[in-house]
C-alpha cells in the first residue's frame, strides 16, 4: 500500500478539551441537535434549524456548492457555529465509477480494493463529503437478496480482509485539500440474513451466527480503525437492531471498547412503528437512544422527543452528553472546525482523471470471473472476421454503473461495443443487435428482434451475448425470487444458440443468477456483474485475450432457487449428503434433494483462467501445534498451461470434533500468484491457531485441541488435504 490510514482513534487531550469547552456551553436543544441527520425533504425550514443548532449532519446532498452553502449556515449563523458532517453513498466509487462491491471482491486483491476506496473518497472529499455510508460488510448467502451486490459475499475470512481494505482506503490520510473522510460500516448488524432473501425481512439466528459469522467483518472494520458504525433496519430474533442493546451496548461498547458514533439507518427509529417495537415516535426515541444510537438518520425522532424524554427522566442527560462527545470528537478529529468549506474548483482536477479511469478498468478487469470456457473458446483473438454482439447490455451506457454509482454518469461509460471497437482491428466487422429488451414491462414480446439477432450469428464467425439485470434490478430493495435471464433474454439466448455458431455469454449482474440451460448449452460465460465505467473496455480486453480473466467467486452459484441459501461453509448435518446415509424404512436417508443436487452450480473461490494449474505436493510442517502455535502449511502450484496466469491459492480448515458442531470448511487464508508458463512455486500458508476458534455452548471464544483437517486448492470444492492435530500445550 503506498498510503496510509487517518487515525481516529488515538486519544487527543487536545480534542478532548475542545469538545467539553463547547459541550458545557450547549442547552439540551443544541445537544440533541447534534444527534440528527437530517436531508433535503427533512423539513420546509431546514435553513432555519440549521441556524438554530438544530441539525447536526446532512446526507445526500449535490455537489460543492450547496455544501457549502448549508456549511455557512451552521458555522456563520448558529449560536455555536458547529460545523455539519456531511454523509453521502458512495459505495463504490464517486464519479469514476467502479464495479459493484461483490465484484470488487471477487479480485481477491484487498490491496487494489484499498486502492479504489481511496480514489472513491478523493473524488468524495472534494465535494465536502465528510462520512462515507460504507462499506457494507454483511455477510450474504442469498442470492435473492438484491442487496448482496453491496457486499463481499458470502465468506467470513473475505469479508473481514475486504472489510478492512476499503475503511483503509476510505480514510486515507493523504486526501485532496487536507480533507478527512470517515467510513461507516453497515449495516450492524445481520441484515444480510433476511428470511427468504427479502430486503428488510426478519432475522432469527442464534447468537452464535451472529458472532461466529455476522460480526466479526464489523469487529475488523473497527479494528482498521472505522469510527462510525449504521445500525440496520432488521430485527434479530425481536429486537430491531437500531434498539438493540445487547448490540449496541453489551458488544460495541462493552465488549469491544470501540467508542465511535452509532447512526440508525435511513428512518430507522420512525420504523420501529411498523415492527410493533415502539408505539410511536416518543417510544422510538426512547428504545433507541437507550438502547445505544447516537444519532437519528432523517431525524423523525429524536428532535422531537429526546429533550422531553431528559425532562421525564426517563433518559440521562449524561447519556446525551456521552452521545454528543462522540459527534463532536468526530467532527473535530476531521477537522472540520479548521476547514468546513470545500474548493469548488477542486473537483475538476480531482475527479475522473486518467489516473482513476486507468484503475477503474484494472479494478474491472480482475473482478470479472470466466464460469466456462469449453474447447478453449476464449480468447477470441483478434483476427476474428466478423462479430455478432448481442444483448440489450451490449450497447448500454447505464447499467453497468451498478447499483450505487453516486456521481456516475452514463456518458462516462464504455459499453462493450464501445470496448470492443477500440480493441478490434479496423477490418473486423462487428454486427450489433440487442434482440430484446433487459425486462420486459409491456407483459408482451414487443420490440424482441429475434430474427435480427440470428441473421448476426449466422452472419458472424461467434456470436457473444451481452445478456443479465439492470442495476435496478439488484441493491436495495431489489429482491427476486426468480433467477433466471429476465424479460425475452432466454428465449433471445435459446435462438441464438439453435444457430449452432459458436456462442459466448457475458453476464452483467449484481447477483449470482441460476442458469442452468446456459450452463449446458453455452461453451464460454464471463461473469462480468456491473463492472462500472470502464467495463465495456474490460471485457473486451478479456474476450480478446489481451488480459486473462483472473476473478474468483466470492458467493456460491445455485442451480436452483430451492437451493438458496447454500454456501460452502455449511455444517455436517447427522446425515450428510456424501455419506452412506442411514437406512430406515427401507431406504438411505441422506440430506439431498430428491430433484436436485447438493452441489452448487460454481463453489466459492471458483474460476477460470486462460491457462491452466496444477496443485501437489502438500506439506504441514509440523502435524501437531500448540494452541498459542502456527499451522504451517504449503503446496506447489504450477502454471501447466502456454500463457502466464494469476492463480488465487487458497487455504480452507475444518475442525473436526467441536464443543458445538463447526462448518465442513472454512477459509483462512489466500494468496495469489502470477506464474509464467510452466513456472510453479510453493505456497506457504502461517495460519494463527488462534484464528481457529468459534463461540462455544457458554458463548466463549474457543479455540479447542483436537484434530483438524487443511486444504489448499483452487476454491471451496477442490484442494490437496491433510491433517494436524491441536494440542493443549
Ligand atoms: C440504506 C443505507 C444507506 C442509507 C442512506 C438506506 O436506505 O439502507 O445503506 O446508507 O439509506 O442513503
Amino acid at each position: 500500500m503506498n498510503f496510509i490510514s487517518y487515525d481516529f482513534n488515538t486519544a487527543s487531550p487536545e480534542i478532548d478539551a475542545r469538545v467539553e469547552a463547547l459541550l458545557s456551553r450547549m442547552t439540551l436543544a443544541e445537544k440533541v441537535g447534534q444527534l440528527v441527520q437530517a436531508n433535503l425533504r427533512w423539513r420546509d425550514d431546514l435553513d432555519d434549524q440549521i441556524r438554530q443548532g438544530r441539525v447536526g449532519s446532512l446526507l445526500s446532498l449535490n455537489g460543492a456548492e450547496q455544501i457549502n452553502r448549508f456549511q455557512r449556515l451552521a458555522v456563520e449563523e448558529s449560536r455555536l457555529g458547529i460545523p455539519l458532517i456531511i454523509g453521502f453513498d458512495v459505495i463504490h466509487g464517486f464519479r469514476t465509477v467502479f464495479p459493484i462491491p461483490i465484484a470488487e471482491a471477487c479480485t481477491w486483491d484487498p490491496n487494489l480494493v484499498s486502492q479504489a476506496a481511496r480514489v472513491a473518497a478523493m473524488e468524495a472529499c472534494v465535494e465536502g463529503i465528510d462520512w462515507i455510508f460504507a462499506p457494507m460488510v454483511d455477510i450474504a448467502r442469498d442470492p435473492r437478496w438484491g442487496r448482496i451486490a453491496e457486499g463481499a459475499g458470502e465468506d467470513v475470512f473475505l469479508g473481514c480482509a475486504m472489510a478492512r481494505a476499503l475503511v483503509v482506503g476510505f480514510q486515507a490520510a493523504d486526501l485532496p485539500g487536507g480533507r478527512r473522510i470517515v467510513a461507516c460500516p453497515k449495516h450492524y448488524a445481520a441484515y444480510g440474513a433476511a428470511e427468504a432473501g427479502k430486503d428488510y425481512n426478519t432475522v432469527d439466528i442464534s447468537e452464535r451466527t451472529l458472532r461466529d459469522t455476522y460480526l466479526p467483518p464489523f469487529k475488523a472494520a473497527f479494528d482498521a480503525g472505522a469510527a462510525t458504525v449504521m445500525s440496520a433496519f432488521n430485527e434479530i430474533a425481536g429486537v430491531p437492531a437500531s434498539a438493540n442493546p445487547f448490540l449496541l451496548k453489551t458488544i460495541l461498547r462493552e465488549t469491544w471498547g470501540w467508542e465511535g458514533v452509532v447512526l440508525s439507518d435511513f428512518d430507522a427509529l420512525g420504523e420501529l412503528l411498523h415492527h410493533g417495537f415502539a408505539a410511536d415516535h416518543r417510544e422510538a426515541a426512547l428504545r433507541s437512544f437507550n438502547a445505544g444510537v447516537d444519532m437519528d438518520m432523517m431525524g423523525n425522532a429524536f428532535p422531537y422527543h429526546l429533550a422531553n424524554l431528559v425532562r421525564e427522566d426517563l433518559v440521562e442527560e449524561a447519556q446525551i452528553d456521552s452521545a454528543v462527545r462522540r459527534v463532536l470528537r468526530l467532527k473535530f478529529a476531521l477537522g472540520l472546525f479548521e476547514q468546513p468549506y470545500t474548493d469548488p474548483a477542486l473537483a475538476a482536477q480531482v475527479q475522473l482523471t486518467d489516473e482513476h479511469r486507468e484503475m477503474a478498468l484494472e479494478v474491472a478487469q480482475k473482478s470479472m470471473v470466466l464460469l466456462k470456457n469449453e474447447g478453449n473458446l476464449l480468447p477470441l483473438g483478434t483476427d476474428l472476421r466478423t462479430i455478432a454482439l448481442i444483448g440489450p447490455l451490449a450497447d448500454d451506457h447505464h447499467n453497468p454503473l451498478g447499483c450505487w454509482h453516486a456521481r456516475g454518469r452514463d456518458a462516462d461509460v464504455e459499453s462493450v461495443l464501445d470496448g470492443l471497437r477500440a480493441v478490434l482491428p479496423e477490418e473486423a466487422v462487428l454486427l450489433h443487435v440487442p434482440g430484446c429488451a433487459i425486462e420486459d414491462t409491456t407483459g408482451g414480446s414487443a420490440g424482441a428482434d429475434f430474427d435480427a439477432a440470428v441473421s448476426a450469428a449466422l452472419a458472424a464467425d461467434v456470436a457473444v451475448l451481452v445478456l443479465g439485470e439492470a442495476e435496478m434490478q439488484s441493491g436495495e430493495a431489489h429482491s427476486r425470487a426468480h433467477l433466471g435471464l429476465p424479460g425475452w433474454q432466454q428465449d433471445l439466448l435459446e435462438a441464438v444458440v439453435a444457430t449452432g455458431k459458436p456462442v459466448v455469454v457475458v453476464l452483467m449482474a449484481g447477483r449470482p443468477l441460476v442458469l442452468p440451460w446456459m450452463v449446458e448449452h453455452v461453451p464460454a460465460i464471463l461473469m462480468a456483474w456491473h463492472g462500472g465505467i470502464r467495463a465495456g473496455r474490460a471485457i473486451a480486453d478479456i474476450l480478446l485475450g489481451a488480459v486473462a480473466p483472473s476473478g474468483r467467486l466470492v458467493v456460491s452459484f445455485p442451480r436452483s432457487e430451492g437451493q438458496i441459501p447454500i454456501y460452502y461453509g455449511h455444517k455436517s448435518t447427522g446425515r450428510p449428503a456424501d455419506s452412506e446415509g442411514v437406512i430406515q424404512f427401507d431406504r438411505r436417508h441422506r440430506s439431498v434433494y430428491l430433484d436436485e443436487a447438493s452441489t452448487p452450480q460454481f463453489p466459492f473461490g471458483y474460476g477460470l483462467s486462460y491457462t491452466t494449474f496444477a496443485y501437489s505436493d502438500l506439506q504441514i510442517e509440523a502435524s501437531e501445534v500448540t494452541l498459542d502455535g502456527v499451522v504451517v502449511v504449503s503446496a506447489e502450484v504450477a502454471n501447466t498451461g502456454d500463457r502466464a496466469g494469476v492463480e488465487t491459492v487458497q487455504c480452507y480448515v475444518r475442525d473436526l470434533v467441536g464443543n458445538v458442531t463447526r462448518p465442513v470448511k472454512e477459509l483462512k487464508g489466500f494468496q495469489q500468484l502470477t506464474l509464467a508458463p510452466g513456472e510453479r512455486r510453493r505456497v506457504r500458508f502461517e495460519i494463527p491457531v488462534r484464528s481457529l476458534g468459534f463461540h462455544n455452548l457458554e458463548l466463549r471464544y474457543v479455540v479447542e485441541p483436537g484434530d483438524f483437517r487443511v486444504w489448499i486448492g483452487p476454491n471451496a470444492a477442490e484442494g490437496l488435504q491433510g491433517e494436524f492435530v491441536v494440542k493443549d500445550s
